[in-house]
């Protein structure tokens, strides 16, 4: 695995462009799904320096806190609740410009304020985790993140 990331100096898309195949070296040769989500928060932390970003892995009926960059946060989350237990029950990406306008948002941090929230799909296409990404600013999010960030979890599945 690389031992250290390059930053692009570039805009948000070339960032992604440049940190995609960094992440896959740096999860080549390691199968353990815990160790490969950490990795891989770490290195999305590292290049854009979100508020927050983290996994919530599927444990029976609730979504439990998983590896994770950023303030401490809420240990479990149930289905369909907040933007993670929606993105884990319609099993589609929530891109929130607003978290005040999204009904049954879970503040974890008062500080956040836009949010992105990506289902991971096991091989028989079933939601086994959810990658949430928080921001200080409103509308952080866009149909970039949303399409790199779905390349990235990809790694994962
Ligand atoms: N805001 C999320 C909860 C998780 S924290 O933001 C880390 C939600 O509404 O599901």
């Amino acid at each position: 695995m690389a031992e250290e990331l390059i930053i692009s100096t570039g805009d948000k898309e070339q960032r992604y462009q440049e940190l995609l195949p960094q992440i896959q070296g740096l999860l080549s040769g390691e199968d353990d799904v815990i160790a490969n989500m950490a990795n891989m928060v770490a290195a999305l932390k590292m290049t854009f320096n979100w508020l927050w970003v983290g996994f919530y892995i599927v444990r029976g009926e609730q979504l439990v806190l998983g590896p994770f960059q950023g303030p401490i946060a809420c240990t479990r989350i149930n289905k369909g609740k907040g933007v993670c237990g929606s993105a884990w029950q319609s099993s589609e990406i929530q891109l929130v410009p607003d978290v005040d306008q999204f009904p049954g948002h879970i503040a974890c941090s008062s500080l956040s304020k836009s949010e992105i929230v990506l289902p991971l799909y096991d091989a028989a296409g079933k939601v086994f985790a959810v990658l949430d990404v928080d921001s200080e600013t409103l509308n952080q999010f866009d149909e970039i993140d949303a399409k790199y960030l779905a390349q990235i979890i990809k790694l994962i599945s």
